[in-house]
């Protein structure tokens, strides 16, 4: 089986989609923007062949894919990574190849076409407009009614996304989003916010995960001092879960989606209403996979590539509550002490998988411009309570300083 992967090794996890791909028999052939030589080893290694391409170049890609087709049957184009789902499906429709359509991977790409899909399928979600100038957004904010979310209608990282209260703030809000050209303005929904996330074959749902944030996305890129949780659960039939998980799987049916990685997010109301945020065409990101596998003692990346060329997956089942904390330093410039980590690591540290904090003298990253801050460490217990109890120490215990 001849497969293109787009972006092989960027985001540097791809590289791990691309290995375990390789490693099911499939010769895989990477199309990407990086120069081959800064291709991360795992990709490298696991290449039958790469062309390297600027993939914002529509007709660029499309050519490069006509040259290749010419000496080697594809089979399949796959893409993980999110600004490349509906090339990959342009690709798909330009050779003739099975798998979504660039109609259907739109849906997962454009906020109100993913929602103007779920509503006719009966999925609650928040009501929700586009707006593309500040009339408009006026007159979204009229029928919708406040508190309102603005946000992207192709938004990641929670990106030029505000919440909005009243119309003064309307107002204020206002300049901060006139670079974007598109945006949706959908109802505020308050509640705790989960995943779903699933690996899916031949049309079946072969493996489902759920992730609760702590706090909601939206507070943890708004407030410097939080050190944001996602912690995948290992308790799938909690009661709590059960209106998302069904909701989830309606989505997937809904959109029709096959084959691959499943990224969505989902509120639950206080009095037990839940409600879908969206969905991706790709696994998380900020090494959720990773926590995944933890969570398991699985391998996602091969779960997903044997998902992909056979149709089939070993089952996996969660072991343990799985999190990742990002940690966020005090003071501006260069990292340079570090306070708690060894006491944490004496009490805590059978509980520990991973920790991958900033060096002493390292600069800070920018926390609102990416989730990952000054470093992460990765948690797990077979206990939720105490996996919440292990997540308070982290947050409150580790402090970063910088200067
Ligand atoms: N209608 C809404 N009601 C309440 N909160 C919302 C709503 N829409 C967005 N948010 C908040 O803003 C965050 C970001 O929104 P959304 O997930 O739609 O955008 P994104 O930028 O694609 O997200 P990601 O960070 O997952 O890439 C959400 O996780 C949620 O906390
Ligand atoms: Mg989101």
């Amino acid at each position: 089986m001849n497969i293109v992967m787009i972006s092989p090794g960027f985001p540097l996890e791809q590289a791990y989609f691309t290995r375990a791909l390789a490693q099911t028999g499939a010769q895989v052939i990477g199309v990407g923007d990086q120069p081959v030589h800064a291709l991360p080893r795992e990709a490298q290694a696991h290449l039958a062949h790469y062309e390297h391409v600027a993939l914002a170049d529509e007709s660029a890609v499309l050519a490069a894919l006509d040259g290749l087709s010419a000496y080697v049957h594809i089979d399949r184009v796959e893409c993980l990574w999110e600004p490349y789902v509906v090339l990959a499906a342009r690709i798909r429709e330009h050779l003739g190849l099975p798998g979504m359509s660039v109609e259907q991977a739109t849906w997962f790409r454009d906020k109100e076409a993913m929602k103007r899909v779920l509503d006719a399928a009966g999925i609650r979600t928040p009501r929700h407009t586009s707006a593309s100038n500040a009339a408009e957004i006026w007159a979204a904010a009229e029928r919708i009614g406040y508190p309102l979310i603005v946000k992207p209608i192709a938004g990641a990282g929670s990106a030029d996304t505000y919440r909005v209260d009243s119309a003064e703030q309307l107002a204020q809000v206002q300049p901060m989003i006139g670079h974007v050209p598109l945006v949706s303005v959908e109802e505020f929904i308050d509640g705790e916010e989960f995943t779903y996330d699933t690996v899916c074959g031949r049309g079946e749902i072969l493996f489902e995960n759920v992730c609760w944030y702590l706090p909601r996305p939206l507070q943890q890129r708004s407030h410097e001092w939080i050190s944001p949780v996602t912690m995948v659960l290992s308790d799938l039939a909690d009661p709590r879960l059960a209106d998302g998980i069904a909701m989830g799987r309606a989505v997937i049916e809904s959109l029709g989606f096959t084959d691959g990685f499943t990224h969505m997010e989902w509120y639950r109301k206080a009095d037990g209403e839940v409600v879908f945020g969206e969905i991706g065409a790709r696994p998380p990101g900020a090494r959720t996979v990773d926590l995944m596998n933890y969570a398991t003692d699985g391998d996602l990346f091969a779960t997903w590539a044997q998902a992909i060329t056979t149709g089939s997956a070993p089952p996996l089942t969660n072991k343990f509550n799985c999190a990742s904390m990002f940690k966020r330093a005090e003071g501006r410039g260069r990292i340079t002490h570090i306070e708690g980590l060894e006491r944490l690591l004496r009490e805590e540290g059978e509980h520990v998988c991973v920790v991958d904090l900033l060096p002493i003298g390292a600069q800070r990253r920018d926390w609102r411009a990416t989730l990952l801050s000054d470093g992460m460490i990765i948690y797990r217990h077979m206990d939720l309570g105490q996996t919440l109890r292990i997540s308070d120490r982290f947050a409150n215990e580790l402090r970063l300083y910088a200067e």
